[in-house]
């Protein structure tokens, strides 16, 4: 694994458990590249990644903007560059040295929205006692094949 799950955990339900599922989609498709099986890793990345991606994000903002965070906009910023990010990061699977430079930068990236900026609204959820954190996570229903390629 190159991304612990654990290090994503913000202590609101519904995204900690988004949040997994993305890092789990990194690292089944970190994992598929190493092992030369690339025709996978694409089809991981573009009915995996780019979509959970963009469901995730558009969910936050939603939640965000129903239940009044003051830093939504700057937020929805942040996620215009997530979004690229994403896409010009990963998509390069061929060379297996350029991949790992990319991906990992785009992880550092990631890994340091998550923990920051996300962390931030989790804790305004919170503090403000509002049940966005119990509703359901999305789901892309690759939960069971991703667990199958990472273990
Ligand atoms: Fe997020
Ligand atoms: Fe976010």
């Amino acid at each position: 694994m190159v991304i612990d799950p654990r290090e994503v955990i913000n202590g609101c339900d519904v995204f900690d458990r988004e949040h997994e599922v993305l890092v789990l989609l990194i690292n089944a498709i970190y994992k598929l590249v190493k092992e030369g099986r690339r025709e996978e890793a694409k089809k991981l990345l573009e009915e995996g990644l780019y979509e959970y991606t963009e469901r995730h994000l558009k969910h936050e903002e939603e939640v965000m903007e129903r239940f009044g965070y003051p830093h939504l906009e700057s937020h929805k910023r942040a996620h215009q560059t997530f979004r690229k990010i994403v896409y010009e990061n990963f998509k390069n699977l061929e060379d297996e040295k350029s991949f790992v430079e990319n991906a990992s930068f785009a992880i550092g990236w990631i890994l340091s929205h998550i923990k920051k900026s996300d962390k931030r609204y989790a804790q305004y959820l919170k503090e403000k006692n509002l049940k966005a954190c119990e509703e359901s996570p999305i789901k892309l229903g690759i939960e069971e094949k991703l667990k199958e390629i990472l273990k």
